[in-house]
């Protein structure tokens, strides 16, 4: 298959940059599971956007949005970046709002919520399930755009670049090996400009508020083609996950209580009913996440509690069920009535900082491939994410990418010198046979990253983590070559690849900042105000 531009992952930046550039030529956009399995489609909270004047909270301004992703991003965001990405919220509104979102409104205007490290109200929802939202819209718009191909289950393998082909030429994308789920076969799609939206990385975790789908398969897959991945150690550990030793199955385990409860005056307790957070930062339960999340760890290590709470209680009796009914519905679900009693939370992994280093139009390291949304490290986010800055960066970055992609390489394929690329090889043997090694790595690893790399770190932790992670490479490298590939082996192999740069990059830094907090370096250090950029050769 051979197509003008090659999207891979269909949240908001890929299937907002797709449906754009269909306008320009042919795009396939591949996604490993179903249309509505990305990361986007569980966002609760919403998107951070300053409106033009009359339409915003008063005194509100692009300026004051800056500072305030400045703040929580710790000293490394890059302020040029922020104000791009932040000038651009309106212009995001009017694009997603075109594409049929439906914000919620209050009279004519839309209804403004606030989260964690905002000054001010500026965060556009659909009551509590505003990824939902946007993700219905935009698949609904891309499977009804010509020249926009949307392949699901097919889940991409690994980059083609000219330097994996062994040619001495500036090494430049051309296109991706893929598993087709339902025949088992690996087929190559060709392109030179291929985008990556692959979401984030959560699933590394044992505890995560992500879909099973958030395995890190961009970061891993561009890092083994040689791009550039920087600030990996930056994982957001999202203060509120429902805590809930009883449930089953993954949806009852992560499910997430929006900061947007906080954001209306839902407060954090202990067992005693103590606002334990107001100790640690005056902004109490409505600080940055990572100042929350920690106050949190030390909360719960310190009493031995298992979990903290999130109260609600003192709200008028119906908050719940209008303003968030499907969080209220959800707890219900598990026996919880969150407007009679605290809602037992605990943090747990959220949101990847880091990632693929892209400029702010989202150009990676390597010719003609871009990366953008969770799997790109723009400069947006630095050492901490101001909550529901992602949704914007994915749409922004996306219209910024194409624009580029159009300036630098114009429309036409560049066939000519397109090089002969071999088949798929598949390893030795048939269908692997015992599942029961990914399955058993699989939770080794997501255990050993939670006890070792999470809120709180050591040296000795990550010595530790660095030390079995390299068993476990080795162990799915050989399994990975010795078998057919499946979903299975891929998404465990980009885990272990994507754990390992978390550890790299967490050994590298060491001060504490932002969301990366180690004991033996309790504070920041001037000397690491710097991105940890690292690159496999
Ligand atoms: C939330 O609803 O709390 C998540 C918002 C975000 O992570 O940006």
């Amino acid at each position: 298959m051979t197509c003008d531009f090659l999207v891979i992952g269909a949240g908001i930046a890929g299937l907002s940059f797709a449906i754009r550039a269909a306008k320009h030529g042919s795009v396939i956009v591949l996604t490993k599971g179903a249309a509505l399995d990305s990361n986007t489609a569980w966002a609760q909270g919403g998107l951070a956007s300053v409106l033009p004047e009359g339409l915003r909270d008063d005194g509100d301004s692009i300026e004051l949005h800056v500072a305030d992703t400045l703040d929580a991003g710790a000293g490394l965001c890059r302020e040029d970046v922020v104000r791009a990405i932040v000038s651009e919220g309106a212009a995001t509104v009017d694009d997603l709002t075109g594409y049929g979102v439906d914000f919620d409104k209050e009279g004519d205007h839309f209804a403004l919520g606030k989260e964690g490290g905002h000054s001010k109200r500026r965060i556009l929802h659909a009551l509590d399930t505003t990824g939902r939202e946007i993700a219905e819209s935009l698949v609904e718009v891309a499977r009804n755009t010509p020249n926009l191909t949307l392949l699901e289950h097919h889940f991409t393998i690994d980059l083609i670049t000219t330097g994996r082909l062994g040619m001495v030429t500036e090494d430049r994308v051309i296109g991706a090996y893929v598993l087709e789920k339902a025949t088992g076969e690996v087929r190559i799609f060709r392109s030179d400009r291929v985008v990556l939206a692959t979401g984030g990385c959560g699933k590394v975790y044992l505890y995560t508020t992500n879909p099973d789908s958030a395995t890190g398969d961009g970061v891993a897959m561009a890092w083994r083609a040689g791009a550039s991945v920087a600030n990996m150690e930056f994982i957001q550990f999202h203060p509120t996950c429902f805590y809930n030793p009883a449930a089953m199955g993954p949806e009852a385990r992560s499910f997430l209580v929006s900061e947007a409860v906080r954001g209306e005056g839902a407060v954090l307790i202990n067992a005693r009913g103590e606002d334990f957070t107001k100790k640690v930062d005056p902004r109490g339960s409505l600080a940055p996440r990572d100042i929350v999340a920690r106050a949190i760890d030390r909360e719960i290590k310190k009493t031995g509690a298992p979990c903290v709470y999130l109260d609600v209680t003192h709200k008028p009796a119906g908050f719940m069920r209008e303003r968030f009914p499907f969080i209220y519905e959800k707890l219900r679900s598990f026996g919880l009535d969150a407007e009679k009693q605290p809602i037992p939370v605990v943090p747990a992994a959220h949101y990847q900082c880091g990632g693929v280093v892209t400029d702010v139009n989202g150009k990676t390291t390597i010719r003609g491939l871009y990366a953008i949304g969770e799997v790109a490290c723009t400069g947006l986010h630095g050492a901490n994410r101001l909550a529901s800055n992602s949704l914007l960066e994915g749409n922004v970055i996306a219209r910024r990418a194409l624009e580029d992609i159009l300036h630098h390489y114009g429309v036409e394929k560049n066939t000519d010198d397109f090089p002969e690329i071999p088949a798929w090889h598949h390893g030795d043997v048939a269908v692997p046979d015992e599942l029961v090694v990914i399955y058993h790595n699989w939770d080794e690893l997501r255990r050993l990253m939670w006890d070792y790399v999470s809120i709180v770190r050591t040296d000795n932790r990550l010595r530790r983590a660095a030390t079995r992670l390299r068993n476990l490479k080795k162990e799915v490298r050989e399994f990975y070559w010795g078998h057919r590939v499946t979903a299975d082996i891929l998404e465990l192999r980009n885990l272990v690849a994507v754990a390992s740069l978390v550890v790299d990059c967490a050994i590298r830094r060491r001060e504490s900042r932002g969301l990366h907090h180690t004991l033996d370096y309790p504070g920041p250090d001037e000397k690491f105000l710097r991105d940890t950029v690292i690159r496999r050769f």
